[in-house]
């Protein structure tokens, strides 16, 4: 279940108001159930095409109903850890400046962990997900993303354009 820290007011919000902090933010959260997946599987720290395959064919039914629902026409699994990603740091500067998509940026958590910093109706706040967390970030959004102290995440992305992950930076932002 995800974590939100709340920096405008200081506060971390407790975990029965999470759902309507969210959808007071505008910020689609949702809980799929994890443990269908086996644990080798989710816990591994590199995953072969056909290993991604099968992460993302347990997860099909919800997929598809995210696709209907909005407009999804792509997803892929994404795997980010010290172990598999050589060039993580470098990847990770990317992705830990503020910055904007022009299409929602959403996330399915299978292992590991990653925090949102979010802007959103006036309030800053930070949304850590876990494992079996989907978080929607709404297109135009400012945000950046971390990784935890593990610094290790699996994901499913999914995606409304062919273009896959593109981000508008402030410095690039028309104002
Ligand atoms: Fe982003």
């Amino acid at each position: 279940m995800a974590k939100v820290y709340d920096r405008t007011n200081q506060k971390e919000v407790p975990e029965s108001e999470l759902i309507p902090y969210l959808a007071a933010h505008g910020i689609h959260y949702e809980y799929w159930p994890i443990d269908r997946l086996p644990d080798s599987l989710r816990t591994q720290k590199t995953l072969s095409a056909e290993e991604q395959s099968q992460v993302i064919a347990a997860f099909a039914p919800e997929l598809q109903r995210m696709s209907r629902d909005y407009g999804y026409i792509s997803h892929d699994v994404v795997v980010l850890n010290t172990v598999s990603t050589p060039n993580l740091d470098e990847l990770l500067a990317n992705f830990e400046r503020f910055h904007r998509h022009s299409e929602d940026e959403v996330r399915f958590i299978v292992d590991g962990a990653g925090v949102f910093t979010l802007e959103r109706e006036g309030d800053l706040f930070d949304v850590t997900v876990y494992a079996g967390d989907l978080i929607s970030v709404p297109r135009g959004t400012r945000h950046y993303f971390t990784l935890t102290e593990t610094r290790n995440v699996k994901a499913i992305r999914l995606f409304q354009t062919r273009e896959g992950w593109v981000a508008i930076y402030d410095e690039e932002a028309v104002s």
